[in-house]
């Protein structure tokens, strides 16, 4: 029960202090141009992840499941949401569902509302080859996300204090694996050095879940009033990592995540090298303040309006997106200065 309310409380607690607009977004700018010689018709937001062929670049990122009737109920939402905007959804851990299959319904019901779409499991770092497949059996999943999340564990008392041999794990699960896997962080964003461990194991897609937008070191704190604050600051924010793990230049699908919340935010994102942009703070607090309704309708404005800057951009696919030019300054500039990142 304390983890079915752990789960609740995360939720609860990302709509109340987990959204900042912190992620860099504001150091990005695109540079007009007058002559886009392009119809808003022609433009294609197809994009290939890594061999996961989507129809779109914007994704519902992992949030819920295995905590009773209530996540059950958002994971419907958020399933038909996902659907009939045609967009890929990714669940939340299922690691519970794994232990207790009692569990595995609030995980099942997203497959179950979105029979053909694109549907992707995932577990932690301390998952193993059998846990994977068995995630991925369980949503018939397209592709599967192995989450990195120290900095929540750290801030957990009863949290993980060794964090010995993921990589390695990573790389058993990876080879092994008929579809693609994904290693997310979850709003710490991942350093140059991580991806390339990653790209050195064999990982083909990483999503860099940058510092900005939910923050699970603020959640920790708030909702249990513990002392771990020095995190609550802690992180590479989401437009610097993008940065980072696209200088790495090892061939690896980058995916943008970590407090991205409309289609301009996307649009800076792929101009920075990501191949597509997942969000869930932003879209499960559409869902629980407004409904279902209003989300299916943010999701396919999302999806217009970025079709609408990239026309204005001359862009006419996500290839040609990720090469608008771009104005870098503030903070991220800083950053990337002094990281030789150019
Ligand atoms: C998450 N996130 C998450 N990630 C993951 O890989 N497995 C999980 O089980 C969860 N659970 C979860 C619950 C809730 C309520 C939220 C809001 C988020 C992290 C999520 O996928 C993402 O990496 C971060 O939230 C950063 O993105 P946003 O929220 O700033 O768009």
């Amino acid at each position: 029960m304390a983890r079915t309310q752990r789960k609740l409380d995360h939720i609860n607690y990302a709509l109340q202090t987990g959204q900042h607009r912190l992620s860099g977004f504001e150091d990005i700018s695109f540079v007009h141009q007058s002559l886009p010689d392009l119809s808003i018709e022609d433009v294609s937001l197809d994009t290939v992840i890594g061999g996961l062929h989507a129809s779109s670049p914007i994704f519902i990122n992992a949030m819920t499941g295995g905590g009773g009737k209530e996540t059950e109920h958002l994971n419907k939402e958020l399933s038909i949401a996902a659907r009939e905007a045609g967009i890929p959804i990714a669940v939340g851990s299922q690691m519970a569902a794994l232990k207790d299959p009692a569990e595995a319904g609030s995980f099942e019901i997203v497959r179950r509302m979105n029979p053909d779409g694109i549907v992707i499991a995932n577990l932690g770092g301390e998952a193993g080859v059998d846990e994977a497949k068995r995630a991925v059996e369980m949503l018939r999943a397209n592709a599967l996300q192995i989450h990195l999340n120290v900095i929540q564990e750290l801030t957990m008392p009863e949290g993980d204090r060794s964090f010995k041999d993921t990589l390695l794990r990573i790389e058993k699960i990876t080879a092994a694996m008929s579809v693609p896997v994904i290693v997310k962080e979850t709003g710490f964003g991942m350093s140059r050095e991580t991806v390339s461990k990653l790209s050195s194991a064999g990982v083909s897609i990483a999503d860099i879940g940058g510092f900005g937008g939910t923050n699970f070191a603020r959640i920790e704190n708030e909702r249990r009033k513990t002392s771990f604050s020095y995190f609550n600051e802690w992180g590479i924010p989401t437009a610097v990592s993008i940065a980072e793990a696209v200088s790495v230049k090892s061939g690896m699908a980058i995916i943008a995540s970590g407090g991205i919340q409309n289609s301009l935010d996307v649009a800076k994102c792929l101009a920075l090298g990501a191949i597509a942009a997942g969000m869930a703070g932003q879209f499960i607090k559409t869902l629980k303040e407004k409904g279902l309704p209003e989300l299916i309708k943010e999701l396919k404005d999302t999806l217009h309006d970025l079709k609408v800057i990239m026309t204005a951009l001359g862009a006419k696919d996500i290839k040609a997106l990720q090469e608008a030019r771009l104005i870098i300054s503030g903070e991220t500039f800083h950053w990337l200065t002094q990281r030789g990142i150019d």
